[in-house]
């Protein structure tokens, strides 16, 4: 059987709604957020868990841990709803590699969202009792769903990975020719790209604490000697993390496959060199850099891995002649500008007033009462909100009613 051709078959007969190479960039974008609130969240949680276990030896630790703790409940929520996005888009114009892969090992697919639900409760018993006093077994819950995060995260590697290798489906869906249908297993690891993305938890949450400590100096009740606790450990954490993830990097980038061309491109060395180059700059920083730009850094370092995993991707199928290129398209132009439009004016505007709101608002201590400019953007988010919902549903109403009664 030519593997190449059963890719072809199994792709959508009904094409994709616009050009592929579109699909294909909001894939890349958007996984850029649901792996930074990965990271920051994995980050976070370790963090809590180590600052719990100091709490005894000076109060920031109590009050870090307390912080980190929100911080990381804050974040599966978010990488959750972020990861959707990616998800989408794979599904879009990688189908078959992604539905196969996930087929294979179903019941760890399936699994993913029971060891989620079952971690987040455990984070969330562990936020409830984290708090001055808090007894020392409920550390335990922290730890159980810290290892379900990493377990999950083990999963969606598993399933990216053998959606790029399909001359091994057939070897892993009939071994030695008798069908296993159990999708019990998870056939293939690749320890080194597995280990560099989840290390970038620790670079992820120092780069948080730098922009903590900035965006607290302004009230009284964070004391400077607490701030200063917190960015030292921050600039630590961020020299350390991005020096450590530099090894299983370089590992990963040793064990592309000969004929892939991908251990001689650029883009892997330069993820390579942006690694160095942040954990170099962090730690010579001079203390008057404002601690949001570093953050910057970061957000160039998962924008890199992110264009260097779709790199990777393409390296890996183009010898099967897989190419997004020649998907089928059925151009769909109202649909594609609903998707635009949700997303500027529902992602945009909407989400930028929540943003704007949080922003503005945890800044003060006490009652925060919305500035003129802030109480007009709300206004605009609900008028905004409001013609979304009218034109999703006239658009909906108007196909049903055109494909049921008028054809
Ligand atoms: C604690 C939970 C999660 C963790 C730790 C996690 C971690 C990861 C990691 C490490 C990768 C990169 C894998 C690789 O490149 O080898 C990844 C990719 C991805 N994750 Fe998550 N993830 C989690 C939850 C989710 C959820 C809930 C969704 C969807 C709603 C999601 C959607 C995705 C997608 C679409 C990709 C890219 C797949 C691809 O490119 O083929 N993730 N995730």
């Amino acid at each position: 059987m030519d593997i190449g051709l059963a890719m072809q078959a199994m792709r959508d007969p009904a094409g994709v709604p616009a050009h592929p190479v579109l699909f294909q960039i909001l894939m890349v974008f958007t996984w850029i957020f649901h792996i930074i609130f990965v990271n920051l969240t994995l980050g976070a949680a370790g963090l809590a868990i180590y600052s719990f276990q100091r709490r005894h030896s000076h109060n920031h630790w109590e009050r870090l841990s307390i912080a980190t703790t929100k911080v990381a409940k804050v974040g599966v929520s978010l990488l959750i709803v972020l990861g959707v996005a990616p998800l989408l888009f794979t599904q879009v114009i990688y189908d078959p590699q992604w539905y196969v892969s996930n087929v294979l090992s179903a019941r760890w697919a399936i699994a993913f969202i029971f060891t989620l639900i079952i971690a987040y409760c455990a984070w969330f018993i562990f936020y409830f009792n984290n708090h001055t006093g808090a007894k020392s077994f409920i550390v335990g819950y922290a730890g159980v769903a810290l290892v379900l995060f990493c377990l999950d995260g083990l999963i969606m590697h598993v399933l990216s990975y053998q959606a790029l290798l399909p001359e091994q489906w057939l070897a892993w869906y009939a071994p030695n020719g008798i069908v296993d249908s159990s999708g019990s297993t998870l056939h293939a690891i690749l320890w080194p790209r597995y280990l560099f993305v989840m290390s970038l938890s620790v670079p992820a949450i120092g780069l948080f604490l730098l922009a903590y400590a900035e965006y607290f100096s302004q009230r009284a009740d964070y004391t400077p000697e607490y701030l200063n606790f917190t960015n030292n450990l921050g600039r630590s954490l961020a020299f350390i993390g991005f020096s450590i993830a530099l090894f299983p990097l370089l590992i990963w980038q040793f064990m592309h496959p000969a004929g892939t061309g991908l251990i001689t491109n650029p883009m892997g060395w330069l993820l390579a060199v942006s690694l160095m180059a942040m954990s170099m700059w962090i730690r010579n920083m001079p203390p008057k850099v404002h601690g949001y730009v570093p953050l910057l850094g970061g957000l160039g370092v998962l924008t890199l891995l992110a264009i260097w995993r779709e790199i990777v991707r393409i390296q890996y199928l183009k010898p099967f002649g897989y190419s997004i290129a020649d998907y089928t398209v059925n151009l769909d132009l109202p649909s594609t500008l609903l998707f635009f439009s949700t997303l500027l004016g529902v992602g945009g505007l909407v989400g930028g007033f929540y943003l704007t709101l949080l922003y503005r608002s945890a800044r003060v201590q006490g009652p925060y009462t919305a500035e003129p400019a802030v109480s007009k953007l709300g206004n605009w988010a609900i008028i905004v909100l409001a013609m979304w919902i009218a034109t999703f549903f006239t658009y909906g109403i108007v196909i049903w009613v055109r494909n049921s009664f008028l054809v």
